[in-house]
């Protein structure tokens, strides 16, 4: 049985099945394209065959630094921005929830590094004050700005605490041969951790990147490579429209030649939200190289139900949903004597059939109102499910960017802000 599941069915009118079957020869060809190597940005295919791959070694030395860490340390401080950070938080977050469980085998991960605000940085600093701590870099290039800046604010606090020792508690993520990260962490002799040269930023979530922190925080990490390993033998090898990353990537194309070009990515769940960023900077930084193209987004229900609910009943008709929905049962019974009194129809209920039904009715209004929807299920969040979705979204978002015709693999649009803010840092 498959964890992740996806039902098509309320996308017509907009998106017919007939139309979606149409896209069958192509779909098989970019396919091809993807494992034979000749597709554009071949070079960054690494997190394909990756979760096959034998990583005995690398788990061993990540679970022993884990525990290292777990001895030394209250905390971990996690550095690092867009591909160096959100799937890492996210998958934090999809194990142990938003309000971030008490860390039974783990510690607290502070992550850092993903934005310039001198508040953020302070707070984290003040609640470090009174704990052990331990930090880990990530950044493949080794020279962007944001976590350049927070390492450098945060290492000299810990130098400051530790004097000499703070050498035992770095780790850095990074390439195996160059950048001036890389040279810092062998000059310096820190614990270092290698982004494989042909696994891209965003695309480098099952690597150390992801894992680090994750073992950190005491997520099985082997069961979530084990997960995205299932993800890769379900879907690389079944070549039809059954395969649900080619339902996903060819409803999008169509979507999008239809003019749905805004797609809201929709949990129920709060400890999904971080997910959600995550799959927006997949398909926002792979697919925005051409127009008419999606711009990826994400909502949370049944909060936004309050506030963009109306928008999306009776505004702008250029969007379309994609619910990622949570089937595990974590039931709170309705039992209070006042739920009684003023919803009597819920006697014997519980929240998640509240949920359900919410969920339900703003499918179908939606609809309705002119918004296609496409429905992801989830059978429950786990580590193992935890790999499979994002094995799951990576190879749906290749297949779709080349259905497109972009190299999923690259970002040459971000040089632009970089190029200007350069100038004026140095004015
Ligand atoms: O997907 C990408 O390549 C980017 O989002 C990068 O992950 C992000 O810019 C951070 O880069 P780096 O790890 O080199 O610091």
């Amino acid at each position: 049985m498959t964890p992740l599941t996806l039902d098509t069915s309320l996308l017509a009118p907009t998106v017919t099945p007939a139309q979606i079957d149409q896209l069958s020869d192509q779909l098989a060809t970019t396919h091809r394209h993807l494992l034979d190597g000749t597709c554009p940005g071949a070079d960054f295919l690494g997190w394909r065959d990756w979760p096959d791959q034998d990583h005995h070694q690398l788990l061993d030395a990540i679970q022993q630094a884990a525990s290292r860490i777990q001895q030394q340390s209250q905390a971990l401080v996690v550095i690092g921005i867009g591909g160096s950070h959100l799937a890492g938080q996210a998958g934090l977050e999809f194990i142990h929830g938003s309000y971030h469980a008490p860390h039974v085998n783990g510690l607290p991960v502070y992550f850092v590094g993903h934005n310039l605000s001198s508040r953020a940085w302070l707070e984290i600093a003040a609640r470090l004050r009174h704990q052990d701590w331990s930090l880990n870099v990530i950044s493949k290039s080794g020279t962007t700005l944001e976590p350049g800046l927070a390492f450098a604010y945060f290492r000299s606090l810990l130098e400051k605490r530790y004097g000499a020792a703070a050498r035992e508690r770095i780790y850095a993520t990074t390439d195996a041969h160059t950048g001036l990260l890389h040279d810092q962490a062998v000059g310096a002799g820190w614990s270092r951790f290698i982004v494989p040269d042909d696994i891209g930023g965003r695309y480098s979530g099952l690597t150390s990147v992801g894992l680090l922190p994750w073992a950190v925080a005491g997520l099985d990490i082997a069961a979530a490579l084990q997960g995205a390993s299932k993800a890769k033998n379900d879907l690389l090898s079944n070549l039809n429209l059954t395969n649900p990353a080619w339902q996903y990537a060819a409803s999008r194309y169509l979507l999008c030649r239809a003019g749905k070009t805004l797609e809201l990515f929709a949990t129920y769940e709060p400890s999904l939200q971080l997910l959600g960023r995550w799959w927006q900077q997949l398909f926002g930084e792979s697919e925005g190289k051409t127009n008419p193209v999606i711009f990826p987004a994400t909502i949370n229900y049944t909060q936004d139900l309050h506030s963009l609910g109306q928008f999306l009943q009776q505004g702008s008709k250029n969007m379309f949903e994609t619910t990622f929905y949570l089937d595990e049962d974590a039931t709170i019974p309705l039992t209070s004597s006042d739920v009684h009194h003023t919803w009597p129809y819920l006697d014997g209920k519980n929240l998640d059939f509240v949920q359900k039904q919410a969920h339900l009715a703003t499918l179908q209004a939606h609809h309705q109102g002119g918004v296609p929807q496409l429905v992801f299920h989830l059978t429950q969040t786990s580590e193992f499910t935890l790999g499979y979705t994002l094995y799951f979204f990576e190879y749906a978002c290749a297949l779709s960017a080349l259905l497109l015709g972009v190299n999923p693999f690259d970002q040459p649009g971000v040089q632009a802000y970089k190029e200007e803010m350069m100038r004026r840092l140095q004015e």
